[in-house]
């Protein structure tokens, strides 16, 4: 499928998995608008994306904030002429084990992965709907699938964006809005890098880059066409 001429809003697109996927998007025609509350990085981006062609533009909020992820998902909307694909892939990696990670720690783990989720596809659904047609891609993680050590706010947010996914999927294919949920493995970026869990070595390890061409080609397919549910990890780390 062509993708030139659509709008996607990129949540966490200032750096990481988000600025691959808006750049990968960008290269396709498609018209991007990023969130986030690093407003430097957010401005670079913009203009990082202005300079391939297509129209963009940014918002800077918190996700754990729904009055200000609905404004601020709504102003992206209006500069870009409406919503057709939702990256809804903001998200932290805080890691500690569950007797010394302090609650207030382990509920913002909770508050910005799943609320957060929720609340950008609550706040795009309605001009999805509007159009007829649309994508939502959540990005889980394998920590969703299985839980370990030292990860269970982080896993547990995870998990319960997969299963907020697929009931989104179930509820919103009714309207031909495909939602699609992502579970990558370690990808090199700031939080597995800071978070200890690779060196990010890209002879070996998956690479923005890789995730941000799978979810263009996922969303490139015939739109009778829908991932439901994808991993992808690296060969041989
Ligand atoms: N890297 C991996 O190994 C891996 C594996 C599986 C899944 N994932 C998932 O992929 C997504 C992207 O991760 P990443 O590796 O790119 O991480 P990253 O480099 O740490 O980037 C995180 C992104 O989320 C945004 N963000 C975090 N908290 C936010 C908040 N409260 N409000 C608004 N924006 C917020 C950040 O924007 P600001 O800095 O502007 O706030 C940033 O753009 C996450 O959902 C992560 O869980 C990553």
């Amino acid at each position: 499928m062509n993708l030139k001429g659509k709008n996607a809003i990129v949540t966490g697109g200032g750096r990481g998995l988000g600025k691959a996927v808006a750049i990968a998007l960008a290269n396709e025609g498609v018209n991007i608008g990023l969130t986030g509350r690093n407003e430097e990085n957010l401005k670079s981006t913009t203009e990082e994306l202005k300079g391939l062609g297509v129209k963009a533009a940014y918002s800077a909020f918190s996700m754990d904030d729904e009055q200000a992820v609905q404004v601020g998902i709504s102003a992206l909307a209006s500069k870009l002429g409406g919503i057709d694909i939702l990256i809804n892939n903001a998200g932290i990696g805080d890691f500690g084990s569950i007797a010394e990670m302090p609650s207030e720690t382990w509920e913002q783990v909770i508050k910005t992965n799943l609320f957060g989720v929720y609340y950008a596809a609550k706040a795009a659904y309605p001009f999805l709907k509007e159009k007829g047609e649309g994508d939502i891609v959540n990005v889980a993680s394998t920590a969703g699938l299985k839980g370990g050590p030292n990860m269970s706010a982080y896993a547990a947010s995870k998990a319960a964006v997969v299963s907020l996914s697929q009931s989104m999927m179930a509820e919103w294919r009714k309207q031909n809005i495909r939602v699609i949920t992502l579970t990558p493995s370690t990808i090199a970026s700031d939080m597995s890098i800071q978070g200890g869990l690779t060196d990010g070595n890209p002879d070996k390890v998956l690479q923005p880059e890789d995730f941000a061409e799978w979810v263009r080609d996922i969303l490139k397919m015939n739109r009778r066409a829908m991932i439901a549910n994808g991993s992808i990890f690296s060969t041989n780390p």
